[in-house]
C-alpha cells in the first residue's frame, strides 16, 4: 500500500492495512471518480489564475485530470488502491504520472470540502436524470388520461366503492402525485447548488483563492455561505433522498392499485403476458410481479432517507468521518429510483383498462347517491333534506332486494317530491361522472384541464432537467478557461 494519506502525504506512521482496509470508501467513491477529477481540474485552474501554483505546473496538472477523466469516461481508469478514499487514489495515480508537481493540487483544500463537491455534482447529474423520467412519465400517464377521458370506474372511500369517476381522472391523480415528488426532486437539485470547495477542513483558506471563479467553472450559481456548516454539510443528499422517496412513493401507490386492479375481484385492468409472471405452480396465474417489486423497493428508498436522517443528527459542527457513511444511501438512490421508473414506464403501455368491467361495479345506481341527493339540491332541496330523502331510497332498495337503479319512479316520489323522472337521470354513471366540472373534479372538460396543467408541470420541470449542466459541459468549461492571471 502507498498510504498517501497517512504517510507520504502526511508523513505520518500510516494506519494498521486492516483498520485502512476497513475504513477505506474507494470501492463507494468510484462511483463518484469524474466529479473528483473535474473538481480537481477546475480547483488547480483557479489556484493559476490566483497565482497560488506556477501556470505551467497548472498547466501540466490540468491536462493530466482531464486526460484522467477521459479515460473514466473510457471506464479505462486504473486508481491504485489501498488508499483511504478517491481523493488520495487520484491524487496518488496524479503522483505516478507526474512527479512531484502533483503535490501542488491540494492547495488551498481538503477532503472535507472535496467530498462535499464530488457528492454535489453527483446529486445534480441523478437529479438532473430522474427529473427527465419522472417527468416523460408524468407526461405518458396525461396523454393516457386524454384516451380515457370516457371510461368508466369507481373511485373509492374507506376501501368502499363511492363516487363514479373517469379513467382518465384515476390517471390524472397518479400523474399529479409523481409530479410533487418530482417537484421535490428540483427543490434538492436547487439546494445542491452551492459549491463547497474553498471551505478547506472547517474555516476557509488564508491564501487568496477565488471562490467564485472555481463556482463558475463548476457551474454553481454561488459558493456556499460558511465554511464549518458546508464540511458537515449533507442536507443536499438528504433532499434528493427525500425526493426520490417521494417519486417512489408514488410509485409504489400507483402499484398497489394496478395490483388491485389487476385481481379477478376488481378486474378493471389487464395485464398482457410480457409484463406478467406466472406463478411454478399454479398454471393459471399471472402475476403482476414487476409492480410488487416498485412497491417493495419503495421501502428502500425510504431506508436511505432514514439512515441519512439518522446520521447526521447527532453529529457536531464540523467533519466528521462519521459522514462517509452517507455513501451507501446516496449512490444507491439514483439506480433505485432509475430502475423502478423505468420498469413502471415499460408496464405501463402492458396495462388496459376494462371499461366494461369498471363500468358494471357502478351499474346498481348505489355510487351515485349523491349526484342524485346533488340533483334534489338543484331543484332547491335543502342538501340535508335531500340526503334523508336519498337515504329513504337507498335502504327501500336495499329492503326490496334490487338495485337503486331499477326502483319504481313512483317509489321515489313517494318518498319525496323532488325525486322525479329527471331527478332519478343523475343515476346515470356517465351522466353523474361528466356532470362534476368543478375545478379537479372528474368530468371532461375539468379533467382536460388537469392534463393541461400536468403536462404543462411536466414540461417546465423536464427543462430545468435540459438546462443542468452535465459532466461534459463542465469538461468543456474548465478546459476553456484561461490559466493565466489577468
Ligand atoms: N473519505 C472521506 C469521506 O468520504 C473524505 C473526507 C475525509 N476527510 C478526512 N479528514 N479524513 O467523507
Amino acid at each position: 500500500m502507498s498510504g498517501i494519506a497517512r504517510t507520504s502525504a502526511t508523513g505520518g506512521e500510516g494506519m494498521l492495512p486492516e483498520l485502512l482496509a476497513w475504513s477505506t470508501s474507494l470501492h463507494h467513491d468510484r462511483a463518484f471518480v469524474r466529479e473528483d477529477l473535474l473538481g480537481s481540474a477546475a480547483h488547480v485552474t483557479m489556484l493559476a489564475r490566483t497565482r497560488l501554483v506556477e501556470v505551467a505546473d497548472a498547466q501540466r496538472l490540468r491536462e493530466a485530470l482531464l486526460s484522467m477523466y477521459a479515460d473514466a469516461e473510457a471506464g479505462t481508469l486504473a486508481l491504485p488502491d489501498g488508499e483511504e478514499d478517491v481523493h488520495m487514489a487520484v491524487e496518488a495515480e496524479l503522483g505516478r504520472r507526474l512527479g512531484a508537481v502533483a503535490g501542488r493540487l491540494h492547495t488551498a483544500r481538503s477532503r472535507n470540502d472535496q467530498v462535499a463537491l464530488d457528492l454535489r455534482l453527483h446529486v445534480r447529474g441523478q437529479v438532473a436524470d430522474a427529473l427527465q423520467r419522472t417527468t416523460a412519465l408524468v407526461t405518458m400517464l396525461s396523454t393516457r388520461a386524454n384516451d380515457e377521458r370516457e371510461t368508466l370506474i369507481p373511485a373509492y372511500t374507506h376501501r368502499q366503492r363511492a363516487q363514479p369517476t373517469s379513467v382518465g381522472f384515476r390517471l390524472c391523480a397518479w400523474a399529479s402525485q409523481l409530479l410533487r415528488g418530482a417537484e421535490c426532486l428540483a427543490f434538492g437539485l436547487a439546494r445542491a447548488d452551492r459549491l463547497p470547495l474553498g471551505s478547506g477542513a472547517c474555516s476557509g483558506s488564508s491564501l487568496p483563492i477565488d471562490r467564485n471563479l472555481t463556482s463558475f467553472l463548476l457551474a454553481f450559481s454561488q459558493p456556499t455561505l460558511n465554511a464549518l456548516d458546508t464540511v458537515g454539510d449533507r442536507d443536499f443528499a438528504l433532499d434528493f433522498a427525500w425526493g426520490a422517496t417521494r417519486v417512489m412513493v408514488a410509485l409504489s401507490r400507483l402499484s398497489t392499485d394496478v395490483i388491485d386492479y389487476a385481481t379477478s375481484e376488481f378486474g378493471y385492468v389487464k395485464l398482457d403476458g410480457r409484463i406478467a409472471a406466472g406463478s411454478s405452480m399454479m398454471p393459471q396465474k399471472k402475476n403482476p410481479d414487476v409492480f410488487e417489486l416498485v412497491r417493495g423497493q419503495s421501502a428502500r428508498a425510504i431506508g436511505n432517507v432514514m439512515s441519512l436522517l439518522t446520521l447526521v443528527k447527532g453529529l457536531p459542527n464540523g467533519y466528521n468521518r462519521d459522514l462517509q457513511e452517507d455513501r451507501a444511501a446516496l449512490l444507491s438512490t439514483g439506480p433505485l429510483l432509475r430502475g423502478a421508473l423505468d420498469a413502471v414506464t415499460l408496464a405501463l403501455p402492458h396495462v388496459t383498462f376494462d371499461g366494461v368491467k369498471s363500468a358494471a361495479a357502478l351499474a346498481d345506481g348505489s355510487t351515485q347517491a349523491t349526484d342524485l341527493a346533488e340533483a334534489l339540491v338543484r331543484k332547491g332541496v335543502p342538501f340535508r333534506e335531500a340526503y334523508k330523502a336519498v337515504g329513504a331510497l337507498v335502504r327501500r332498495a336495499i329492503d326490496d332486494g334490487i338495485a337503486l337503479s331499477q326502483l319504481d319512479p313512483a317509489v321515489a316520489s313517494a318518498l319525496h317530491p323532488a325525486l322525479d323522472a329527471e331527478a332519478l337521470r343523475a343515476l346515470d354513471p356517465a351522466a353523474a361522472m361528466r356532470a362534476k366540472e368543478s375545478i379537479g373534479g372528474t368530468g371532461p372538460r375539468a379533467v382536460a384541464e388537469q392534463i393541461e396543467a400536468l403536462r404543462a408541470g411536466a414540461e417546465a420541470l423536464a427543462v430545468i432537467a435540459s438546462n443542468t449542466p452535465t459532466l461534459a459541459n463542465l469538461a468543456a468549461r474548465i478546459a476553456a478557461e484561461p490559466l493565466e492571471p489577468a
